[in-house]
């Protein structure tokens, strides 16, 4: 057994001690987005500082807390916040969060995460179903010795956005009047916001969205076996595709407009899983 794995063991049974709610579904609210879902029913919180060996998160605007409770009559995990790989951490501290649902016994993510719209057909508050992605972050969180109790040494990412959970979340999507989009997400390692030729050259290779998350948790959550629905809201027009200034506080301000919107779609996709 790998140390990491041990690791990972000690954080899930920490968890597994002190809660009496095993939930099968995990939601990672992203960038701004943290409080979208409001109170859970039967809500027990968990501050990462006291779970072990979780990776600790340094910006503004990421709460960092799990939160385990019902939603829609369903046992849910609910991370509060994510780490990203511009603070610093490796690809396998961005890993070590997702790999501690699966041990927890969670079968399927929802994660969500705020990004630009390279598509012109998008707009500034929208919301993008990810179909698949394209990795620009320099490594992987795979990379290094497998842990083979979790996943095989050369997973594949065909289909790693559930097919079936995106035709679920657009009837979802349908039943609360909301509209959902769909698109390719390329991730960054940032910090910075890209160039318009960056944007434009993500373009030509099929990109729709950009952002500097997600992709190395899905990368882990395909790994290990779990089943993937990944959302993005439109904070921002990409560099250069429109007249957006492109600041944080912009990115947070379209995250606050949308949380009510959002929290009713994530409700409503929880309902039907
Ligand atoms: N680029 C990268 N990441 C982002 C953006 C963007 O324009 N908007 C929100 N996250």
């Amino acid at each position: 057994m790998t140390r990491e794995l041990k690791k990972l063991q000690k954080a899930a049974r920490f968890l597994q001690k002190r809660t009496t709610i095993s939930p099968k579904i995990g939601l990672v609210l992203g960038s701004g987005l943290s409080d979208a879902l409001g109170k859970l029913e039967r809500e027990e919180r968990f501050p990462w500082e006291r779970i072990p060996y979780f990776p600790q998160p340094t910006v503004v605007g990421h709460a960092g807390e799990w939160v385990l409770g019902i939603l829609e009559k369903k046992p849910v995990l609910v991370s509060r916040g994510r780490v990203h790989f511009y603070e610093g951490y490796s690809m396998s501290e961005l890993a070590f969060p997702i790999r501690v649902m699966k041990l927890m016994g969670i079968e399927r993510v929802i994660l969500t995460n705020a990004a630009g719209a390279i598509n012109k057909d998008f707009s500034v508050g929208d919301f993008v179903l990810i179909r698949d992605h394209i990795n620009l972050i320099p490594d992987n969180p795979l990379r290094g010795e497998n842990i083979s109790e979790l996943g095989p040494r050369f997973p594949n990412l065909l289909d790693a956005y559930s097919a079936r959970l995106r035709a679920l979340a657009k009837e979802a999507a349908q039943g609360v009047g909301l509209d959902l989009k769909e698109g390719v997400y390329i991730a960054t390692p940032g910090p910075m916001y890209e160039t318009p030729a960056e944007i434009e050259a993500y373009r030509r290779l099929g990109a729709d969205l950009v952002g500097m998350s997600t992709v190395p948790e899905v990368i882990a959550a395909r790994h290990c076996g779990l089943e993937v629905l990944a959302i993005s809201l439109v904070t921002n027009m990409a560099a250069g595709i429109g007249t957006d200034k492109l600041t944080h506080e912009e990115v947070l301000e379209i995250t606050k407009r949308r949380a009510g919107d959002l929290a009713k779609l994530l409700r409503a996709i929880v309902a039907k899983l």
